[in-house]
């Protein structure tokens, strides 16, 4: 088949056919180049590498100095500026000023902190499976897998219950990519729309930082102090962007995988029910792995260098592709396998090693945990049917999920 990453249409294709295309391109001597996707956001860019081995996402990873991130990480064309002020936030920027914002949030997501609300997060996972067994087979992705991860990252940022509809509305705007249901084909409109979105949590932000309340992250990001210097209204509208987004979609992903794995692999489900505390943690690892909810993000090089055996120069586009890198053969043994005792499993489904490692993995792995924990023990019949898939290059994302049990 003719590959072209850059095609929409590609990734409406059988999640089997990706991979192997994927598996093509890791079997290639040098990282593919593509054409910049039409965007309506930008002037179509100079191309990219796509970086489809193992070996080149760890390294680009841990080199930041040579890949960065600060001209973009998030979207492969160059997010003009207007945009700048909602989504430019720490993922798409470098050291030291990436270091900075991120300690001021990092002592929140650490995995003593974590540990710490894990009742609050069993609480609600538990209100969770109440409420599905009251309501019946429904859409698994409304009812269940978006639900936790939109009330955690809610409360730790102080927002009120009345707001988490739209909250979840804007940031699955920002998250939609190239899908019609949430962005209409009409590239002014689209623009407006996102912009919209953002606008409308930075507006929530400054709302919830002029009311703030005590020990929520919208406080220690009102209070924080960065080389002297407070955040500016836009800094601390980026950044709530970004923290909500982060902590949403990923995670509702993730889990909506879940069940589509467990439906699929029934050995693998029994495996997990007939010995689940020490399970678990390999089973949520291989979800990530095999899902890679978050399936790229984008470097630029600084300067001209030579990784692996290629010569990229100064200025060149450096796509990290998460979801190929976790399938590589040379890595995983039998890839395409979902194997919840895969051992070691060094996936890099939250990022490879570097600055910008998922920040909230802690978080999102006690969440899956809890959560399939809460399911699986009290709906062990449930099963998941036909998923619709966001039509999205970003985010392996599922819009429904049929469920029944
Ligand atoms: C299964 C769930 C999740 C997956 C698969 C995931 C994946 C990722 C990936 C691939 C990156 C980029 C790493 C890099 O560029 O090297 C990232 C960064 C990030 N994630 Fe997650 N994530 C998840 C859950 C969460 C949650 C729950 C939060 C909570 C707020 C979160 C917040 C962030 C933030 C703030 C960054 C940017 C970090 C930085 O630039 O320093 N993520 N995540």
């Amino acid at each position: 088949m003719t590959i072209d990453l850059s095609a929409t249409d590609f990734w409406a294709l059988p999640l089997a056919d990706r991979a192997q295309a994927f598996a093509e391109l890791r079997a290639l001597d040098h990282p593919a180049f593509f054409a910049e996707p039409e965007t309506p956001f930008a002037e179509k860019g100079p191309g990219y590498y796509a970086l489809a081995r193992y070996a080149d996402v760890v390294e680009a990873s841990k080199n930041p100095a040579v890949f960065c991130s600060g001209n973009g990480a998030t979207s492969i064309p160059d997010l003009p500026v207007e945009f700048n002020e909602y989504f430019g936030s720490m993922i798409n920027m470098d050291d030291p000023r990436h270091a900075r914002l991120r300690r001021i949030v990092s002592r929140a997501f650490t995995p003593r902190m974590i540990a710490g609300f894990e009742d609050s997060v069993r609480q609600v996972a538990g209100e969770i499976v109440d409420d599905l067994l009251k309501t019946g087979p429904c859409d698994f992705v409304r009812h269940v897998a978006a639900r936790l991860p939109l009330k955690i990252i809610c409360d730790m940022m102080g927002i009120p219950d009345d707001q988490f509809e739209t909250v979840l509305a804007h940031s699955n705007t920002i998250l939609s990519g190239a899908d019609p249901e949430f962005l209409t084909e009409d590239l002014d409109e689209a623009v407006t729309r996102l912009l919209t979105a953002g606008q409308q949590l930075a507006e929530l932000v400054t709302d919830l930082s002029e009311h703030y309340q005590n020990d929520t992250l919208v406080t220690s990001l009102v209070t924080a102090n960065i080389d002297g210097e407070r955040l500016t209204p836009a800094e601390l509208a980026s950044f709530f962007i970004l923290l909500v987004v982060a902590g949403n979609e990923t995670t509702r992903t993730a889990l909506s995988h879940a069940l589509v794995l467990l439906t699929e692999h029934e050995d693998q489900r029994a495996l997990l029910l007939a010995d689940f505390e020490n399970r678990i943690e390999g089973t949520v690892e291989e979800i990530v792995r095999y899902s890679s909810p978050v399936i790229y993000m984008r470097r630029t090089l600084t300067q001209d260098h030579t990784m692996n055996g290629h010569a990229y120069r100064e200025g060149d586009k450096a796509v990290l592709f998460y979801y190929s890198a976790n399938r590589d053969e040379r890595v995983f043994a039998d890839p395409d396998r979902f194997d919840i005792t895969r051992s070691p499993n060094p996936h890099v489904g939250f990022g490879g090693a570097g600055p910008h490692f998922c920040l909230g993995a802690h978080l999102a792995r006690r969440e899956i945990t809890v959560m399939l924990r809460e399911l699986l023990t009290r709906v062990p019949r449930i099963r998941a049917g036909e998923p619709d898939r966001l039509l999205s290059s970003f985010v392996n994302g599922i819009k429904r999920l049929p469920c029944d049990f």
